[in-house]
Protein backbone atom coordinates (compact mmCIF):
# COMPACT_ATOMS: atom_id res chain seq x y z
CA UNK A 1 0.00 0.00 0.00
CA UNK A 2 1.32 3.52 -0.75
CA UNK A 3 1.82 6.42 2.10
CA UNK A 4 0.35 9.94 1.34
CA UNK A 5 2.99 12.22 0.55
CA UNK A 6 2.67 16.03 0.78
CA UNK A 7 3.57 17.37 -2.52
CA UNK A 8 2.88 21.34 -1.79
CA UNK A 9 1.27 23.48 0.07
CA UNK A 10 -0.02 27.05 0.09
CA UNK A 11 -1.73 29.87 1.54
CA UNK A 12 -3.89 32.73 1.46
CA UNK A 13 -5.25 35.68 3.48
CA UNK A 14 -7.28 38.87 2.62
CA UNK A 15 -5.23 42.03 2.75
CA UNK A 16 -6.96 43.78 5.59
CA UNK A 17 -5.09 43.62 8.79
CA UNK A 18 -6.89 44.40 11.61
CA UNK A 19 -4.59 44.78 14.97
CA UNK A 20 -5.82 44.86 18.66
CA UNK A 21 -5.84 48.64 18.69
CA UNK A 22 -7.94 48.28 15.67
CA UNK A 23 -10.46 46.31 17.64
CA UNK A 24 -10.33 48.31 20.84
CA UNK A 25 -12.14 51.06 18.94
CA UNK A 26 -15.11 48.78 18.05
CA UNK A 27 -15.15 47.32 21.48
CA UNK A 28 -14.34 47.36 24.83
CA UNK A 29 -11.14 45.68 24.66
CA UNK A 30 -7.39 46.35 24.33
CA UNK A 31 -4.29 45.07 23.33
CA UNK A 32 -2.63 44.08 26.53
CA UNK A 33 -5.79 41.97 27.28
CA UNK A 34 -5.97 40.19 24.11
CA UNK A 35 -2.28 39.64 24.28
CA UNK A 36 -1.95 38.66 27.24
CA UNK A 37 -4.76 36.11 27.05
CA UNK A 38 -3.83 34.65 23.49
CA UNK A 39 -1.08 36.06 22.51
CA UNK A 40 -2.35 37.14 19.33
CA UNK A 41 -1.65 40.42 17.57
CA UNK A 42 -3.54 41.18 14.46
CA UNK A 43 -5.97 39.01 12.00
CA UNK A 44 -6.85 39.16 8.39
CA UNK A 45 -10.58 39.93 7.79
CA UNK A 46 -11.98 39.71 4.03
CA UNK A 47 -13.21 42.67 2.29
CA UNK A 48 -16.04 42.95 0.06
CA UNK A 49 -16.30 40.28 -2.65
CA UNK A 50 -13.55 38.00 -0.82
CA UNK A 51 -15.37 34.68 0.34
CA UNK A 52 -13.80 31.35 1.99
CA UNK A 53 -14.27 29.71 -1.43
CA UNK A 54 -11.92 33.04 -3.03
CA UNK A 55 -9.56 32.27 -0.43
CA UNK A 56 -9.17 28.96 -0.71
CA UNK A 57 -8.98 29.58 -4.60
CA UNK A 58 -5.86 31.67 -4.28
CA UNK A 59 -4.34 29.16 -1.89
CA UNK A 60 -5.11 26.35 -4.29
CA UNK A 61 -3.52 27.92 -7.31
CA UNK A 62 -0.38 28.81 -5.36
CA UNK A 63 0.14 25.36 -4.44
CA UNK A 64 -0.84 23.90 -7.73
CA UNK A 65 1.98 26.23 -9.41
CA UNK A 66 3.94 25.47 -6.63
CA UNK A 67 3.51 21.28 -7.63
CA UNK A 68 3.82 22.58 -11.47
CA UNK A 69 0.26 21.17 -11.39
CA UNK A 70 -3.29 22.02 -13.26
CA UNK A 71 -6.25 22.73 -11.47
CA UNK A 72 -7.09 19.24 -14.14
CA UNK A 73 -4.62 16.79 -12.66
CA UNK A 74 -7.10 16.92 -9.38
CA UNK A 75 -9.02 13.69 -8.37
CA UNK A 76 -10.30 14.91 -5.48
CA UNK A 77 -11.17 17.95 -2.70
CA UNK A 78 -11.71 17.49 0.54
CA UNK A 79 -12.99 21.20 2.14
CA UNK A 80 -12.34 21.35 5.73
CA UNK A 81 -14.26 24.82 7.07
CA UNK A 82 -16.73 25.51 9.82
CA UNK A 83 -17.47 28.74 8.26
CA UNK A 84 -19.14 28.13 4.86
CA UNK A 85 -20.11 30.79 2.44
CA UNK A 86 -23.70 28.85 2.44
CA UNK A 87 -25.89 26.56 4.28
CA UNK A 88 -25.75 24.53 1.57
CA UNK A 89 -24.62 22.70 -0.77
CA UNK A 90 -20.84 22.53 1.35
CA UNK A 91 -18.08 24.82 0.19
CA UNK A 92 -15.99 22.60 -2.05
CA UNK A 93 -18.43 22.19 -4.84
CA UNK A 94 -17.76 26.04 -4.78
CA UNK A 95 -14.32 26.18 -4.43
CA UNK A 96 -14.60 23.40 -7.29
CA UNK A 97 -16.06 26.28 -9.65
CA UNK A 98 -13.77 28.74 -8.76
CA UNK A 99 -10.89 26.53 -10.03
CA UNK A 100 -13.12 25.79 -13.44
CA UNK A 101 -13.27 21.95 -12.90
CA UNK A 102 -16.31 19.83 -12.69
CA UNK A 103 -16.99 15.73 -12.08
CA UNK A 104 -14.09 15.53 -9.31
CA UNK A 105 -15.74 14.48 -6.30
CA UNK A 106 -16.20 17.01 -2.95
CA UNK A 107 -16.26 16.43 0.35
CA UNK A 108 -17.17 19.09 2.95
CA UNK A 109 -15.40 18.07 6.55
CA UNK A 110 -17.16 19.81 9.49
CA UNK A 111 -15.17 19.60 12.39
CA UNK A 112 -14.14 23.18 13.07
CA UNK A 113 -10.58 23.67 14.62
CA UNK A 114 -10.03 20.12 14.60
CA UNK A 115 -10.77 19.67 10.44
CA UNK A 116 -7.79 19.96 8.88
CA UNK A 117 -7.02 16.39 10.78
CA UNK A 118 -9.90 15.27 10.44
CA UNK A 119 -9.47 16.15 6.86
CA UNK A 120 -6.40 14.33 6.11
CA UNK A 121 -7.21 11.10 7.70
CA UNK A 122 -10.03 11.24 5.65
CA UNK A 123 -7.83 12.10 2.27
CA UNK A 124 -4.58 9.75 3.73
CA UNK A 125 -7.36 6.94 3.31
CA UNK A 126 -8.29 7.39 0.18
CA UNK A 127 -4.72 7.78 -1.31
CA UNK A 128 -3.35 4.72 0.72
CA UNK A 129 -6.21 2.29 -1.00
CA UNK A 130 -5.38 4.17 -4.34
CA UNK A 131 -9.10 5.43 -4.77
CA UNK A 132 -7.75 9.22 -5.55
CA UNK A 133 -4.44 9.53 -6.39
CA UNK A 134 -4.29 14.04 -5.97
CA UNK A 135 -6.16 15.04 -3.86
CA UNK A 136 -6.31 19.11 -2.68
CA UNK A 137 -7.25 19.34 1.28
CA UNK A 138 -8.30 22.95 2.16
CA UNK A 139 -8.52 24.30 5.32
CA UNK A 140 -10.75 27.75 4.84
CA UNK A 141 -12.29 30.04 6.95
CA UNK A 142 -14.21 33.29 6.89
CA UNK A 143 -15.06 34.23 10.81
CA UNK A 144 -15.26 37.63 10.46
CA UNK A 145 -19.02 38.46 8.94
CA UNK A 146 -20.08 35.56 11.66
CA UNK A 147 -18.67 37.45 14.87
CA UNK A 148 -19.94 39.29 17.01
CA UNK A 149 -18.22 42.47 16.96
CA UNK A 150 -19.39 44.56 20.02
CA UNK A 151 -18.10 44.12 23.41
CA UNK A 152 -21.03 41.95 24.04
CA UNK A 153 -19.16 38.96 21.42
CA UNK A 154 -15.27 40.11 22.65
CA UNK A 155 -14.41 36.53 24.10
CA UNK A 156 -14.70 35.59 20.97
CA UNK A 157 -14.31 38.21 18.40
CA UNK A 158 -10.60 39.16 19.39
CA UNK A 159 -9.70 35.51 18.59
CA UNK A 160 -10.60 34.78 15.28
CA UNK A 161 -9.27 35.60 11.82
CA UNK A 162 -10.26 35.11 8.21
CA UNK A 163 -7.62 32.39 5.57
CA UNK A 164 -6.84 29.48 3.97
CA UNK A 165 -4.52 26.58 3.51
CA UNK A 166 -4.15 23.77 0.90
CA UNK A 167 -1.94 20.93 1.06
CA UNK A 168 -1.68 18.85 -2.26
CA UNK A 169 -1.57 15.34 -1.42
CA UNK A 170 -0.59 12.31 -3.25
CA UNK A 171 0.74 8.25 -2.93
CA UNK A 172 4.25 7.46 -2.78
CA UNK A 173 5.77 4.30 -2.72
CA UNK A 174 8.75 5.06 -0.80
CA UNK A 175 8.31 3.36 2.71
CA UNK A 176 10.10 6.05 4.91
CA UNK A 177 8.05 8.66 3.57
CA UNK A 178 4.72 10.45 4.24
CA UNK A 179 1.71 10.03 6.64
CA UNK A 180 2.61 7.61 8.84
CA UNK A 181 -0.83 7.77 11.03
CA UNK A 182 -3.70 9.61 12.40
CA UNK A 183 -5.76 9.48 15.29
CA UNK A 184 -8.82 11.40 15.40
CA UNK A 185 -11.14 11.62 18.56
CA UNK A 186 -14.54 13.18 19.34
CA UNK A 187 -16.67 14.22 22.79
CA UNK A 188 -20.09 15.43 21.92
CA UNK A 189 -20.91 15.74 25.56
CA UNK A 190 -19.69 19.10 25.30
CA UNK A 191 -20.48 20.18 21.92
CA UNK A 192 -22.47 22.89 23.63
CA UNK A 193 -19.30 24.20 25.13
CA UNK A 194 -18.41 26.44 21.86
CA UNK A 195 -20.69 26.15 19.34
CA UNK A 196 -23.28 28.00 16.85
CA UNK A 197 -26.67 27.17 17.58
CA UNK A 198 -28.06 28.52 14.71
CA UNK A 199 -29.72 29.28 11.82
CA UNK A 200 -30.62 25.18 12.36
CA UNK A 201 -33.04 22.70 12.00
CA UNK A 202 -33.40 21.98 15.79
CA UNK A 203 -35.37 24.93 15.51
CA UNK A 204 -39.08 25.29 14.31
CA UNK A 205 -39.05 27.61 12.67
CA UNK A 206 -35.34 27.00 11.74
CA UNK A 207 -34.37 31.17 12.08
CA UNK A 208 -36.85 33.82 13.45
CA UNK A 209 -36.46 37.10 14.62
CA UNK A 210 -36.72 36.36 18.50
CA UNK A 211 -34.07 33.87 17.63
CA UNK A 212 -31.52 36.32 15.88
CA UNK A 213 -32.62 39.04 18.58
CA UNK A 214 -31.18 36.43 21.28
CA UNK A 215 -27.91 36.12 18.93
CA UNK A 216 -28.48 32.86 18.52
CA UNK A 217 -26.32 32.65 15.17
CA UNK A 218 -23.38 34.09 16.83
CA UNK A 219 -20.60 32.12 18.77
CA UNK A 220 -20.76 31.17 22.36
CA UNK A 221 -18.13 29.78 23.71
CA UNK A 222 -17.59 28.85 27.68
CA UNK A 223 -13.69 29.73 27.04
CA UNK A 224 -11.98 28.12 30.23
CA UNK A 225 -13.67 24.52 29.57
CA UNK A 226 -11.96 24.82 26.06
CA UNK A 227 -8.91 25.76 27.70
CA UNK A 228 -8.66 23.04 29.84
CA UNK A 229 -9.68 20.31 27.43
CA UNK A 230 -6.97 21.60 24.80
CA UNK A 231 -4.95 22.04 26.53
CA UNK A 232 -4.93 17.97 28.09
CA UNK A 233 -6.54 16.50 24.69
CA UNK A 234 -3.75 17.89 22.04
CA UNK A 235 -0.78 16.34 24.11
CA UNK A 236 -2.62 13.18 24.82
CA UNK A 237 -3.40 13.05 21.15
CA UNK A 238 0.24 13.60 20.20
CA UNK A 239 1.56 11.16 22.63
CA UNK A 240 -1.04 8.67 21.19
CA UNK A 241 0.62 9.46 17.71
CA UNK A 242 4.53 9.07 18.68
CA UNK A 243 3.53 5.83 20.56
CA UNK A 244 1.64 4.18 17.89
CA UNK A 245 5.53 4.74 15.45
CA UNK A 246 7.63 3.83 18.68
CA UNK A 247 8.60 7.23 18.72
CA UNK A 248 9.49 9.62 21.55
CA UNK A 249 9.36 13.74 21.87
CA UNK A 250 13.13 13.68 21.18
CA UNK A 251 12.32 12.41 17.61
CA UNK A 252 10.20 15.54 16.82
CA UNK A 253 11.75 17.51 14.08
CA UNK A 254 8.67 20.14 14.58
CA UNK A 255 5.45 20.03 15.88
CA UNK A 256 2.57 22.19 13.86
CA UNK A 257 -0.27 22.44 16.75
CA UNK A 258 -3.78 24.29 15.66
CA UNK A 259 -3.40 28.05 16.47
CA UNK A 260 -5.97 28.73 19.12
CA UNK A 261 -4.21 30.31 21.62
CA UNK A 262 -0.50 30.71 22.50
CA UNK A 263 -1.11 30.13 25.79
CA UNK A 264 -2.48 27.16 24.83
CA UNK A 265 0.36 26.07 22.44
CA UNK A 266 2.60 26.53 25.53
CA UNK A 267 0.71 23.85 27.50
CA UNK A 268 0.96 21.74 25.05
CA UNK A 269 4.85 22.19 24.35
CA UNK A 270 4.96 21.30 28.46
CA UNK A 271 2.83 18.80 28.15
CA UNK A 272 4.99 16.62 25.22
CA UNK A 273 7.95 17.62 26.47
CA UNK A 274 9.36 19.35 23.67
CA UNK A 275 11.53 22.45 22.98
CA UNK A 276 10.92 26.25 21.73
CA UNK A 277 12.85 24.94 18.33
CA UNK A 278 10.24 22.32 17.97
CA UNK A 279 7.17 23.76 17.89
CA UNK A 280 6.00 26.06 15.85
CA UNK A 281 3.47 29.18 16.16
CA UNK A 282 2.17 32.07 14.14
CA UNK A 283 -1.08 33.45 15.85
CA UNK A 284 0.41 36.27 16.54
CA UNK A 285 -0.02 37.34 12.86
CA UNK A 286 -3.15 35.74 11.84
CA UNK A 287 -5.52 35.19 15.67
CA UNK A 288 -7.05 31.16 15.02
CA UNK A 289 -8.11 30.34 11.80
CA UNK A 290 -9.59 27.10 12.82
CA UNK A 291 -9.51 24.52 10.16
CA UNK A 292 -6.64 26.93 7.54
CA UNK A 293 -4.42 27.80 10.99
CA UNK A 294 -2.27 24.36 10.25
CA UNK A 295 -2.00 24.05 6.94
CA UNK A 296 -1.17 28.20 6.91
CA UNK A 297 1.47 27.09 9.74
CA UNK A 298 3.03 24.90 7.62
CA UNK A 299 3.50 26.67 4.37
CA UNK A 300 5.65 29.42 6.51
CA UNK A 301 7.24 26.96 8.51
CA UNK A 302 8.72 25.35 4.82
CA UNK A 303 9.49 28.64 4.30
CA UNK A 304 11.30 29.07 7.43
CA UNK A 305 13.23 25.95 6.22
CA UNK A 306 11.96 24.46 9.73
CA UNK A 307 11.29 21.11 7.86
CA UNK A 308 14.01 19.12 5.57
CA UNK A 309 13.16 15.37 4.42
CA UNK A 310 13.23 12.97 6.26
CA UNK A 311 12.28 14.89 9.66
CA UNK A 312 9.41 13.75 11.67
CA UNK A 313 6.61 16.39 11.43
CA UNK A 314 3.61 15.77 14.27
CA UNK A 315 0.59 17.87 14.12
CA UNK A 316 -2.39 18.10 16.78
CA UNK A 317 -5.81 20.15 16.93
CA UNK A 318 -8.75 20.66 19.20
CA UNK A 319 -11.94 22.26 18.54
CA UNK A 320 -15.59 22.61 18.51
CA UNK A 321 -17.55 19.40 19.11
CA UNK A 322 -14.89 18.40 21.52
CA UNK A 323 -13.15 16.80 18.44
CA UNK A 324 -9.35 16.33 18.14
CA UNK A 325 -6.58 14.70 17.09
CA UNK A 326 -3.06 14.13 15.72
CA UNK A 327 -1.05 12.71 12.84
CA UNK A 328 2.61 11.72 11.94
CA UNK A 329 4.30 12.34 9.17
CA UNK A 330 7.72 11.41 7.94
CA UNK A 331 8.34 14.64 5.97
N1 LIG B 1 -11.23 42.22 26.21
C1 LIG B 1 -11.26 42.61 27.49
N2 LIG B 1 -11.88 41.92 28.46
C2 LIG B 1 -12.47 40.76 28.11
C3 LIG B 1 -12.46 40.28 26.78
C4 LIG B 1 -11.81 41.06 25.82
N3 LIG B 1 -11.73 40.68 24.52
N4 LIG B 1 -13.11 39.11 26.75
C5 LIG B 1 -13.53 38.85 28.00
N5 LIG B 1 -13.13 39.85 28.82
C6 LIG B 1 -13.36 40.00 30.25
C7 LIG B 1 -14.50 39.15 30.75
O1 LIG B 1 -15.71 39.83 30.55
C8 LIG B 1 -14.14 38.99 32.21
O2 LIG B 1 -14.52 40.15 32.87
P1 LIG B 1 -15.13 40.08 34.38
O3 LIG B 1 -14.05 39.45 35.21
O4 LIG B 1 -15.38 41.49 34.69
O5 LIG B 1 -16.35 39.22 34.27
C9 LIG B 1 -12.62 38.96 32.21
O6 LIG B 1 -12.21 39.50 30.95
C10 LIG B 1 -12.03 37.60 32.37
O7 LIG B 1 -12.71 36.73 31.52
P2 LIG B 1 -12.41 35.20 31.52
O8 LIG B 1 -13.31 34.54 30.57
O9 LIG B 1 -12.36 34.72 32.94
O10 LIG B 1 -10.94 35.21 30.98
P3 LIG B 1 -10.00 33.98 30.80
O11 LIG B 1 -8.78 34.22 31.62
O12 LIG B 1 -10.69 32.69 30.92
O13 LIG B 1 -9.57 34.16 29.28
C11 LIG B 1 -10.04 33.32 27.09
C12 LIG B 1 -10.55 34.12 28.27
C13 LIG B 1 -8.83 34.04 26.47
C14 LIG B 1 -11.13 33.22 26.03
C15 LIG B 1 -9.60 31.94 27.60
O14 LIG B 1 -10.65 31.34 28.31
C16 LIG B 1 -9.16 31.07 26.49
O15 LIG B 1 -8.12 31.26 25.92
N6 LIG B 1 -9.94 30.02 26.17
C17 LIG B 1 -9.69 29.16 25.05
C18 LIG B 1 -10.56 29.65 23.97
C19 LIG B 1 -10.07 29.32 22.60
O16 LIG B 1 -8.92 29.22 22.30
N7 LIG B 1 -11.03 29.22 21.74
C20 LIG B 1 -10.73 29.04 20.38
C21 LIG B 1 -11.63 28.08 19.72
S1 LIG B 1 -11.38 26.47 20.20
C22 LIG B 1 -9.91 26.12 19.79
O17 LIG B 1 -9.41 26.61 18.83
C23 LIG B 1 -9.22 25.18 20.64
Amino acid sequence: MPRTEFIATGFHVPERVVTNDDLAQIMDTSDEWISQRSGIKARHWVSDGETGATLARQAALQALAKAGMKATDLDCIVYCTCTPDHFEPGNGVFLQRELGISDIPAIDVRNQCAGFVYGLSVADAWIRTGQYRRVLLVGAEVHSRGLDRTTRGRDTAVLFGDGAGVVLLGPTDDPKRGVLSTHVFADGRHAEKLWVDGPGLAHDPFVSHELLDQGFHLPHMEGRDVFKFASVKMPESVAIALKANGFTPADVKLLVPHQANMRIIEMVQKATGLRDDQVYANIQRYGNTTAASIPIALDEALAEKRLARGDLLMLTAFGSGFTWGSAAIRW
